[in-house]
């Protein structure tokens, strides 16, 4: 499974980068206006920090003006992917881009039938949101499993996006439902790479290697 990164911060982007298990990123406009920075001057810097897919959403609702909105960020990088809202527009702007070779990140899904349509259209990527359907009572990474299991039988290949993750559980599940991606966000890269016992195990061989002969 490929790990993204859930954020338009460039420091954020740039420390976990340097890990070296970063293969891209997606973005959204409430990632971009937490930034209070230049929409295409902060994916002019990401493109410069992870080679891989970067996902820039369009903001309009009518497919031709988001035809229009994709042609600036597109002339930005060949990595950038432009996430489209799962509308009846979106749909048409994916047919669209997919027709121009255009990469795509449909966005905003919460049904399987939304994921079919999008993946029909030509999306490269679809996002289930988990952690907000979590939030509205239902069981979120079920969706994941689902989207998944559709796409295996029908030989699709859209990359199923597990996005809005949560914790650390969310990204085991994700892993184990066969998503293609999951999409983290910084604080919880954070926390993924901790466990208790790996530190006290540190602190342990130091003391030790305190006591040893060398
Ligand atoms: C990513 O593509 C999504 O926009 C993001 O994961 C949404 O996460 P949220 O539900 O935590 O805002």
């Amino acid at each position: 499974m490929k790990f993204f990164i859930d954020t338009a911060n460039v420091e954020e982007i740039r420390e976990i980068a340097e890990w070296g298990i970063i293969d891209g990123v997606t973005t959204n406009p409430s990632l971009i206006a937490k930034e209070g920075r230049d929409f295409k001057t902060v994916i002019g810097e990401i493109v410069q920090i992870v080679n891989g897919p970067i996902s820039a959403e369009v903001v309009s609702l009518t497919a031709k003006e988001m035809l229009q909105e994709a042609e600036d960020l597109v002339s930005i990088h060949p990595n950038i992917v432009i996430k489209v809202p799962m509308t009846e527009e979106g749909l048409k702007a994916v047919k669209e881009f997919s027709r121009n070779g255009i990469k795509t990140n449909v966005t905003l899904v919460f049904s399987a039938t939304q994921a079919l349509m999008a993946a029909k259209a030509g999306a490269t990527y679809v996002s289930p949101f988990v952690g907000r359907l979590d939030d509205i009572g239902h069981t979120g990474m079920d969706l994941i499993k689902e989207i998944v299991a559709i796409f295996a039988i029908h030989n699709i290949s859209t990359q199923v996006l597990a996005a809005s993750i949560r914790h650390n559980l969310h990204v085991t599940e994700a892993a184990k439902a066969g998503a293609d991606v999951a999409t983290i966000p910084y604080k919880i890269f954070k926390q993924m790479v901790q466990h208790p016992l790996t530190d006290i195990g540190i602190e342990k061989f130091l003391q030790d290697w305190e006591r040893a002969i060398k």
